[in-house]
């Protein structure tokens, strides 16, 4: 790790911006200098600019009760107001709000106008389905416009909403469900992915009829997409159609404390269960229109927005929701994969529309690095003029590649650190301001405190590796864990007691220039994507076959980690089954208890694991073995021959 990461650091490349894109560019000094002489009255202006109140908040910070932060919490808003609304009424309308376009090639422009009568009629529907402000509405759905209209609309009534990602089983489904106690589960019949539809209605009805269910659920909502055939409960479904054909067309959005819970987002933590984390919505709105506007400069009059990312993950939530639409920009939503039905089809999305903004994770970027600059250069891309990379670190060599093949060489690039926690960016360069060095996330956003610090929270030195951490509260933080206020204090505080803890490591150059790490705790990034250690763990055991597992995330040149299982088999079953037989049964097993995007790369079959005198099981070195390298320190286990066995049996 630490030889990628000093090659990183001596990545001498300079960017500075370009006179004009300098001198349109939304981002000033100005905002690093007003954040600096008064940390909350700029947050204070901004949420006064970007957001609108229906009750002007006078308090900017309450942290009394910290670590649980209220922002402007005597004023009062409407979140999907704010996102549709107030466009219409000061004459927007007629903008475009979502370029969609289907894996089928199918596509459908939707003004901020249709958007907000859709959202109205879907708000009323699920009024009368018994939703009011506090109850939690679960959405399950592919990455089509219905689901925006279903987030939006569950906003609107000061209800919350938890989004889970399509791709996960009915297993992970139910617990989320369960979790939050759902009152109405959203979805859809099945969405196209790869050329063909992949069902999610069936994987919901499991969810709410297998291993006791999910009681709290009265009512599911299907739109229908796949128009796959799917079973149906008269007594609990409803077409979305129909719901909304019959639903009213006229609603008054309602006010709510800036403080109302907005969502709950699960995401993998160290433990096997994965942590609901809670938004809340002045704060959040504030923060992620800010950084709308200002990270990627957008000009809503004529930019075409087009982030990546599923509305299942926060990148969907913040950059595909609500920054966006509160700025009342106009974006591209895709539904299916980059490859279908062909390799360029990405690059022929940004020429039908003309993007002018693309977001996007560095695995993609590999992964289009790897197929050639040939296929994007068949497209005319000119229109693009500011790219942005979230998820991982990026490579300075994917950074060029992207420079160069999809930026035409002009665009900034901002390469955007944050975390569902944070709700917004925290970390990025400002184009227009910021000269851009490849591979580094570079400066806190103006109004965000970072530090980099020891294992007893004392700052290290620059050019010192250390733990990433957020020493003021910002407006778009979480508020907690759903359920769960200890864990929320445990994770995140207990360790520095004042300061928020991200789990990232984190080094400073001779600039103040910030390099990311990665993590530094269990947690997995697969193709960006948060993966812990302890949920594949628990699911590998939970096969009867298995008798102890561990899982590593190991570098892998596409997805940045990949998940690598070592399985010790119950004795009984050793003989019955081959190595090849029982890994490529788990993997699917995996697959099945959470979903593919946490089915192992690789599992070794093995006979031992190597573990400390307290039992603890040593990953850094199973990562060793993983990734080929010479095996580090051992000299704290039990019984330091054992990885010689492993890697006898590994390689
Ligand atoms: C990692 C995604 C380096 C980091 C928005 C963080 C990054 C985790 C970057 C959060 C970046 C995200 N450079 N690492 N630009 N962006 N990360 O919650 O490890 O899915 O803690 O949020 O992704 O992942 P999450």
């Amino acid at each position: 790790m630490s030889d990628t990461i000093d090659n990183l650091m001596h990545e001498s490349r300079r960017f500075a911006p370009s006179a004009d894109f300098a001198a349109q560019a939304n981002a000033s000094a100005d905002l690093y200098q007003d954040a600096r002489r008064d940390r909350l009255a700029f947050w204070a202006t901004q949420a006064r600019e970007l957001v609108s109140w229906n009750t002007p908040f006078t308090r900017t910070l309450d942290w009394t009760n910290a670590p649980v932060a209220k922002w402007f919490d005597d004023g009062e808003l409407n979140v999907s107001y704010n996102c549709l609304d107030r466009h219409v009424e000061a004459g927007l309308g007629e903008r475009v709000a979502l370029h969609f376009e289907g894996e089928p090639g199918d596509s459908r422009d939707i003004t901020y106008a249709q958007l907000t009568a859709e959202v109205k009629r879907a708000a009323n529907a699920l009024e009368s389905l018994g939703i009011s402000a506090g109850d939690r509405v679960a959405i399950y759905m592919p990455m089509i416009p219905e689901a925006v209209v279903a987030m939006l609309a569950v906003a609107r009534l000061g209800a919350v909403h938890s989004v889970v990602f399509g791709g996960f089983s009915a297993e992970s489904l139910r617990s989320r469900i369960q979790d939050a106690a759902a009152k109405v589960v959203i979805t859809a019949d099945g969405g196209w992915r790869k050329g063909k539809v992949f069902a999610l209605k069936p994987t919901v009805d499991e969810a709410l009829t297998a291993d006791g269910g999910a009681p709290t659920v009265e009512k599911v909502l299907v739109v229908q997409r796949g128009k796959n055939d799917v079973a149906w409960d008269a007594s609990r479904d409803l077409w979305w159609h129909d719901a909304l054909s019959s639903a009213a067309a006229e609603h008054t959005a309602q006010p709510f404390e800036a403080e109302q819970p907005l969502f709950i987002l699960y995401t993998s933590g160290t433990t096997g269960k994965p942590k609901g984390i809670l938004h809340t919505s002045g704060g959040y709105l504030t923060q992620t229109a800010f950084t709308h506007k200002y990270v990627f400069d957008i000009k809503p009059e004529t930019d075409v927005y087009w982030c990546t990312a599923d509305v299942g993950w926060i990148t969907g939530h913040s950059y595909v929701v609500y920054g966006p639409l509160a700025n009342g920009a106009t974006q591209v939503i895709y539904e299916g994969t980059p490859d279908t039905p062909h390799p360029g089809r990405w690059w022929e999305i940004v020429q039908k529309y003309g993007v002018t903004i693309l977001y996007t994770a560095p695995t993609a970027i590999r992964s289009f690095m790897k197929l050639g600059h040939e296929i994007p250069a068949a497209y005319d891309l000119s229109s693009i003029r500011l790219l942005g990379s979230v998820g991982e670190p990026i490579n300075p060599e994917a950074w060029v590649w992207y420079f160069e093949n999809i930026g035409g060489a002009h665009s900034p690039i901002v390469d955007t650190w944050w975390q569902t926690e944070t709700g917004g960016i925290m970390v990025s360069p400002l184009p227009g301001i910021t000269t851009l060095k490849p591979g580094s996330a570079q400066q806190p956003l103006p109004g965000i405190s970072i530090d980099i610090v020891d294992e007893h929270g004392t700052p290290v030195g620059k050019d010192e590796g250390g733990l990433l951490v957020i020493t003021e509260p910002w407006p778009s933080m979480l508020r907690g864990i759903w359920g769960d206020m200890d864990r929320y204090v445990d994770t995140y505080w207990a360790k520095f007691g004042d300061k928020y803890f991200a789990g990232d490591g984190a080094r400073f150059d001779q600039d103040v220039d910030l390099w990311l790490l990665g993590r530094v705790d269990d947690v997995m990034n697969v193709s960006g994507h948060r993966l812990s250690t302890a949920e594949i763990e628990s699911a590998l055991v939970d096969n009867h076959i298995v008798a102890e597992a561990a899982v590593v995330g190991a570098a892998d040149e596409t997805t940045g980690q990949a998940v690598v299982a070592f399985v010790i088999l119950k004795a009984r079953d050793v003989e019955k089954i081959t190595p090849a037989e029982a890994s490529a049964m788990l993997r699917q097993h995996v697959a099945e208890k959470i979903g593919a995007i946490a089915r192992p790369s690789r599992i070794f079959i093995v006979s031992e694991l190597p573990k400390t005198r307290s039992g603890k099981i040593m990953r850094r070195l199973l990562r060793d073995v993983a990734e080929g390298r010479p095996i580090g320190d051992t000299t704290t286990l039990t019984d330091p021959a054992v990885l010689s066995v492993i890697s006898a049996q590994v390689h």
